[in-house]
């Protein structure tokens, strides 16, 4: 890397000053390649290792000392982290995390995390090949989700600030851009948006955020396979506007939260189309299915979003955080973001050159390089494989809920539609003793699944996500449930 050309004019510095560069790099290589090193053990000896256990007092304390005027050795820092941060993680990266719904990471996108920080890219904007990552990444997506070559795309931290990104863009859309300067409430328009009540809680954060209410968004009701309701999200639409009031977005999920539900992408496309309304899709861990050629004919209508939200850091198992938006209509993004100032000028050559910038069609302006991650991960795996990865926790899901339905004890109370399943153990205050079950779990180490509220009831949610969780781990989730389960019931009696 370095240049041995004495005419070079990238020449060593002659004013050597008090940077914050070691004065001994050999030892900070030494030091950095034992980090590193700790790093792929942890992660290739992760199931020596408890799924989660709860931090010491001990632990708490080395993050509870006073800021430093003064710094200490890298080496004693790195101690510091092993001992008190690593073991007390939340734990995703172990196959027996299936809590919630977490990514497992992968060693590839550790490294490409790792680059990316050495690089230290702001990737807000200018000219720079950081940007052009993001950028094919965003045509590779537009790809594989049938949108415009045209269309338009960026990274953000997740799927919530991707929906509220969708739902900025419909409120443009609806309103125009004066709706930036004057907002919401100067022309009188009453927006209102619709989701199911399966959908995440992030939509209604979203309408909250963009300044339009909760109370605009209309939770509508679902099927008994937890999808949405058409028929009453059509008469809802009906009945708001002959109130007078403006329907604007509809957003519909690929993998509801609580039970992986895939709603009738196609049946809201028509009605969004029908009443001219934004049709956002929130696929935030579920539209990444579509690497699987199995899975994917079950997202079929995806390709008629104006938005879509998602994640590679949970099915696509990069490293956190990698969400990310895609957008039909490049032109309107550009419009809802877009904020021109001085210091930040255009130019047609040289760094200020290459605009749009990333930071135009978001809210961000210093950025990281996430697209650095995701890109060296569908490279070194290609998405037939992680494809693969995702068909097989849907398998495992289906497995699990095999055999929850050959034990007496336990209750399986949804079908399985994709990774995540939902039961119970059957007993008297079953709400209260599976809450136990599920802290006992954790505590105990051995897995970590959710819980959730499906039906009414209090339910243990397994949502098979990583990579590395093998049909022994959901064996012994099951095992662990029933001793558990069985424990409570002698207790009882
Ligand atoms: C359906 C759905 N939408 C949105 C989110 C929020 O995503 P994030 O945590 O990346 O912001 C989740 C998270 O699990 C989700 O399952």
């Amino acid at each position: 890397m370095r240049s041995s050309n004495d005419n070079s004019p990238f020449r060593d510095p002659v004013d050597v000053h008090e940077s914050l560069d070691p004065n001994d790099w050999p030892a900070l290589r030494a030091q950095g390649h034992r980090m590193l090193d700790d790093m792929f053990d942890y992660i290739q000896d992760i199931r020596q290792r408890p799924v989660w256990q709860p931090a010491p007092a001990t632990a708490h304390e080395a993050f509870r000392q006073p800021l430093p005027r003064h710094g200490i050795g890298l080496a004693e820092l790195h101690d510091t982290f092993l001992r008190d941060i690593v073991p007390y993680s939340v734990g995703n990266a172990h196959p027996g995390f299936m809590g919630w719904v977490h990514g497992g990471g992968t060693a590839v996108g550790m490294l490409a995390e790792m680059l990316a920080a050495g690089l230290n890219a702001n990737v807000g904007g200018r000219s720079q090949m950081p940007v052009e990552v993001e950028r094919q990444v965003t045509r590779w997506m537009a790809k594989l989700f049938g949108f415009p070559a045209t269309a338009s795309g960026l990274f953000v931290t997740g799927t919530s600030m991707a929906n509220l990104i969708g739902v900025l863009i419909a409120r443009v859309s609806a309103l125009g851009t004066g709706v930036r300067s004057g907002g919401v409430a100067a022309g009188g328009a009453r927006l209102v948006a619709y989701t199911s009540s399966a959908a995440h809680g992030c939509i209604a954060q979203a309408m909250d955020l963009a300044g339009l209410g909760t109370q605009r968004l209309r939770v509508i009701g679902v099927n008994d396979n937890f999808e949405f309701d058409i028929a009453e999200l059509e008469r809802a639409i009906e009945s708001d506007r002959r109130d007078g009031l403006q329907p604007f977005f509809v957003a519909a999920t690929v993998g509801t939260v609580d039970v992986g539900a895939i709603d009738d992408l196609q049946a809201v496309a028509d009605i969004a189309q029908r009443h001219g309304l934004w049709f956002h899709v929130d696929g935030a861990y579920g539209a990444l299915a579509m690497f699987s050629p199995t899975l994917a004919p079950r997202l079929a209508g995806i390709e008629r979003a104006d938005s879509l939200a998602f994640d590679f850091h949970k099915w696509g198992q990069v490293p956190y955080d990698a969400g990310f938006v895609l957008v039909r209509d490049a032109a309107l993004q550009l419009q809802t973001f877009a904020s021109p100032a001085s210091y930040l000028r255009r130019e047609a050559r040289g760094l200020a050159a290459g605009s749009p910038w990333p930071c135009d069609l978001g809210p961000d302006l210093s950025r990281s390089f996430r697209a650095l991650k995701v890109w060296f991960t569908l490279k070194a795996f290609g998405i037939d494989r992680i494809g693969k990865v995702i068909e097989r926790t849907c398998e495992l899901a289906q497995y699990l809920a095999r055999r929850i339905e050959a034990h007496s004890e336990l209750e399986l109370l949804v079908p399985v539609a994709l990774n995540i399943v939902c039961f119970r153990y059957r007993c008297a205050q079953p709400d209260r003793v599976n809450a136990d079950i599920v802290a006992s779990l954790h505590e105990s180490g051995v897995a970590a699944p959710s819980t959730t509220t499906v039906h009414g009831q209090l339910a243990i949610r397994a949502a098979i996500v990583n990579h590395r969780t093998s049909q022994q781990d959901v064996d012994q989730l099951l095992s662990a449930v029933l001793a558990l389960g069985t424990d409570r019931v002698d207790k009882a009696a």
